[in-house]
């Protein structure tokens, strides 16, 4: 049996390159990859940035948040690689026709970015996408107005806890899937488990078949899917 589950590169390829970055996501896509997940922030001025933490100092040669930079500031800062901070309008261009997935996270859990729903739904309407978009928040209220603007994208919800009614929580937030640091079984409502990095969990997921899981190793994941 061949699992039909997907596999998503978290932040790209972070075992092998900057995590998100744009080697990374270029390799992960000449590499044939299911999916891309990866997170967005907005400058100071706006423009939507890829990131994971709201402060560039783990990933960047430079310090401070995100927010306190105008677009033109922070592309003075470079990955490890020496790449500049990515723009979310870069990586489309570099997705723009390609056949992957991608969950867009939009990191607004710890600081909330006036406008982001707005702006990055307008910009991926205006990409030539071959699969719709998976957008994810641990915060819910970005769903939520993301789905006021757009109800035509799919919403998911990042849980790091167990919900008592995954499919009765879902149909009341207008949700398409829930994204699970722990695996709970439902069964009309899209699942992706993350970070899923152990061959034997691994395993077990594409056994269960999940919707997706996002892997900082995509390829050896796909080994094990290739097992299963
Ligand atoms: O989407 C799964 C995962 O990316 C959520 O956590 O903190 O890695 O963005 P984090
Ligand atoms: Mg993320």
């Amino acid at each position: 049996m061949t699992s039909k589950s997907l596999i998503y590169g978290h932040r790209g390829v972070p075992v092998k390159f900057p995590e998100n970055s744009l080697a990374g996501f270029a390799y992960a896509i000449s590499q044939h990859i299911d999916g891309l997940e990866f997170d967005v922030h907005l400058t100071k001025d706006h423009i939507p940035v890829i990131m994971h933490d709201e402060k560039i100092n783990r990933t960047t040669d430079g310090m401070g948040a995100i927010a306190d930079y105008t677009f033109a500031e922070i592309r003075q800062f470079t990955l490890a690689n020496g790449e500049p901070v990515p723009s979310l309008a870069e990586f489309l261009e570099l997705v723009s026709g390609e056949p992957v997935h991608l969950n867009l996270e939009f990191k607004t859990d710890k600081h909330y970015y006036q406008g982001i729903e707005r702006i990055v739904l307008g910009m991926i309407r205006q990409t030539d996408l071959v699969y719709p978009v998976v957008f994810s928040s641990f915060n819910l209220k970005s769903l939520q107005r993301g789905h006021d603007l757009d109800p035509t994208q799919k919403y998911a919800f990042l849980s790091s806890a167990r919900i008592g009614d995954p499919e009765g929580f879902a149909a009341t937030e207008h949700l398409e899937g829930l994204h699970l640091e722990h695996y709970q079984t439902m069964h009309h409502v899209a699942e992706r488990v993350w970070t899923v990095d152990d061959p034997d969990e691994l395993r077990q997921l594409f056994d269960k078949q999940v919707s997706a899981v996002i892997t900082d190793n995509f390829e050896l994941a796909r080994d094990v899917r290739a097992a299963v």
